[in-house]
């Protein structure tokens, strides 16, 4: 019997893309390019499964080709705002994300952030680099503690609490939440975590903020101009979620006026053509989306679409169906 046609759209682990070859007739993406939407188009028109990833865009004009054989988008991530789900769904395509797996490296890249703007850590190594520094001094780059402050999350599901629990049991600090529903009592407990009524109440108690909601229509510019001006002076915003829930450009113009101290962001608006303004800003670190950038998890991920494959293949449910 012939093996399910799979499509790759970009390099995934050697160890993953090695076991998708032995299982089934799949096309790899050698030279790593991404994807244009007539590259897509085929792929869904030619391909059993096409397994795309964050950084592909598969709006609804692609979704909806013309004489598809494709019935499931494995995605490699957890994230699917790429994906047009309203399209998805009334094209009959099946959506699989990969969960659970991303978790701690994700909020250790958001601690991070966290650390590294507190303690204009870029900033320092910039200035080691350029030569100009000239030697330790008690005032030279003051910045803020970390141990014992307020951090506030915005969302508080699985990466939200494994921040918390990292910042809470290992930097001593109090954390505050907003999410829609109440959480579990144990991690609350665990966490002597307070969940605030709403986004502006939480906002003027922060040191920290973090951003962990997912991306989308929903929460585009969820970080305003008048949410940023509910923040302390001295606070500091993290993104590892998307970079549409924060308005680039009120960030920026609270970053250069200095209404807050300053921000850790590992995603952009209209990634990777991130706004040039941001370069200029000392009190910014920028990461190149690495959330989940270590070799297990990003195997795991992988591990996870082949998981999500297999089922889809025997016919049996499906680990991570997304709609
Ligand atoms: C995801 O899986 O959505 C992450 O953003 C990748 O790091």
């Amino acid at each position: 019997m012939n093996k399910p046609t799979v499509l790759i759209t970009r390099r995934w682990p050697a160890s993953v893309e090695a076991k998708l070859q032995m299982l089934y007739d799949v096309t790899l993406n050698r030279d790593d390019h991404p994807f244009t939407a007539d590259e897509f188009r085929q792929a869904l028109q030619h391909y059993d499964a096409v397994c795309p990833t964050v950084c592909d865009s598969l709006p609804a004009e692609v979704l909806s080709v013309a004489g598809k054989r494709c019935k499931i988008l494995g995605n490699f991530g957890v994230g699917y705002n790429h994906i047009d789900m309203t399209t998805a769904r009334a094209e009959g395509l099946i959506v699989t994300n990969t969960p659970g797996v991303l978790t701690e490296s994700t909020a250790d890249i958001a601690m991070t952030l966290l650390l590294m703007s507190a303690r204009r850590g870029a900033e320092g190594d910039r200035l080691v680099r350029s030569g100009r520094w000239a030697g330790w001094c008690p005032t030279q780059m003051m910045s803020s503690d970390v141990s014992g402050a307020t951090l506030g999350l915005i969302g508080f599901g699985r990466i939200a609490q494994a921040m918390a629990h990292k910042a809470h049991h290992g930097f001593g600090m109090n954390i505050l939440y907003v999410k829609p529903s109440a959480a579990d009592p144990a991690v609350v407990a665990n966490l002597k975590a307070v969940r605030c009524a709403s986004i502006e109440d939480l906002l003027p108690q922060c040191d920290y903020v973090s951003l962990h909601c997912p991306g989308g229509n929903e929460t585009r510019h969820l970080i305003n101009d008048q949410r940023l001006g509910l923040m302390k002076p001295s606070a500091h915003l993290i993104n590892t979620a998307r970079g549409d829930v924060v308005d680039s450009q009120a960030l920026i113009r609270a970053l250069r006026e200095n209404r807050i101290a300053g921000a850790g962001l590992d995603v952009y608006e209209n990634e990777p053509r991130l706004d040039p303004d941001f370069l200029t800003l000392d009190n910014v670190t920028l990461l190149p989306h690495l959330g989940s950038a270590t070799i297990s998890t990003r195997t795991a991920m992988g591990e996870k679409v082949l998981a999500n494959l297999a089922a889809f293949f025997a016919g049996e449910p499906l680990p991570d169906q997304v709609m």
